[in-house]
């Protein structure tokens, strides 16, 4: 066959990625795929941005229609984030037979279980490996190696910015405005940063965690959220007297007649496993009633670059 010819719609922290690995694993990728991967057009806000990755300018739009109504683009990779823009571009391309790719849990909190729907009757394939976790690949643990088994609690560090966040105003004693602008720079946090501290970022996760997990199709208005910006320096030494660290967590437990989600700072004993993820690091527990506990583990959120 052909080439399969990509369309990006954003060209940022996560979209500067995929072209940055589009164009350094090319032969691998072609391999992989069974066809050379071609990007053909790229949707951004800004045209005169200087883009650090290798984004050849004949490929930057900022008219949409150049990307999802273009006949001649099979995938449609959504990294621009928020909810109006990226739900109708989504859609358009799901509509028109396209394969989607997108990185926006919020999106898929609000509108996933509509999204899936309208790919599976498209006959076409909505991915969204890099939704959750970063780097981790949760999404296809719980669809292949759960899919036989009752999940029957999960737990986790979904967010890397409140990790981090949380970890330097421990360890390098920063206010958290001062640690939210590092974690800024970094590329960790969202484009408004309250999703990430004020715990909804790590609600729209877990309500994706929790349709795949438990098949439960909850909205995010549904949990229990508390973010971390109640949290202060002093919050930190009386955990540390006591033997605990404050983690960000996403809990979600099934009780068969019912379905427990919450999100909020917890107080975990140093000891334990996720006690001792740090920095951007995120890490998600699975206890499956067969496969029994289930740990994964890895970098959560950033820039290629930027480690
Ligand atoms: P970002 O760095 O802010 O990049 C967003 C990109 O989309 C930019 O290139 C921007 O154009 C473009 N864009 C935004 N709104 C647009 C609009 N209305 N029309 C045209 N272009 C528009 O964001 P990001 O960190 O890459 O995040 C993108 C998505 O991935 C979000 O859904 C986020 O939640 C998710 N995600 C992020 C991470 C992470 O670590 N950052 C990890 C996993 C998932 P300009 O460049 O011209 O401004
Ligand atoms: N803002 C998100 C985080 C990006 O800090 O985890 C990765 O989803």
């Amino acid at each position: 066959r052909g080439s399969i010819r990509l369309g990006l719609l954003g060209c940022g922290t996560v979209g500067g990625g995929v072209l940055e690995l589009c164009a350094a694993n090319a032969r691998w990728l072609e391999g992989r795929v069974g066809a050379p991967l071609e990007v053909r057009r790229v949707l951004v806000r800004d045209p005169r941005k200087e883009r650090v990755v290798a984004c050849d300018p004949r490929w930057i739009t900022t008219r949409p229609e150049d990307v999802v109504d273009d006949p001649e683009i099979d995938v449609v990779v959504e990294v621009m984030g928020g909810e109006g823009a990226a739900l109708e571009l989504v859609e358009r391309a799901i509509s028109a037979g396209k394969g989607v790719v997108t990185a926006n849990k919020l999106l898929l909190a609000k509108h996933g279980p509509r999204l899936v729907d309208l790919a599976i009757a498209r006959g076409t394939d909505l991915a969204f490996e890099g939704a959750v976790g970063g780097g981790i690949p949760i999404i296809r643990t719980l669809r292949e190696a759960f899919a036989s088994d009752w999940v029957e609690r999960l737990a986790g560090i979904v967010n890397g910015t409140c990790n981090y966040v949380l970890g330097r105003m421990r360890e390098g004693g920063l206010s958290l405005d001062e640690a939210v602008r590092e974690a800024q720079a970094k590329g960790y946090a969202e484009a408004d940063p309250s999703l990430d501290t004020g715990g909804h970022d790590a609600a729209h996760k877990l309500c994706v965690l929790a349709m795949l997990a438990f098949g439960a199709r909850v909205p995010a208005s549904a949990l229990h959220v508390e973010g971390i910006e109640g949290i202060e320096e002093r919050d930190h030494r009386y955990a540390e007297r006591f033997g605990y660290v404050i983690k960000h967590l996403a809990i979600g437990r099934d009780f068969g007649d019912a379905i427990e989600l919450r999100v909020h700072p917890t107080l975990i004993p140093k000891t334990s496993v996720l006690a001792n993820v740090s920095g951007v690091l995120n890490a998600i527990l699975l206890e499956g009633r067969a496969l029994g506990p289930c740990m994964l583990y890895g970098r959560g959120a950033g820039d290629l670059r930027r480690p």
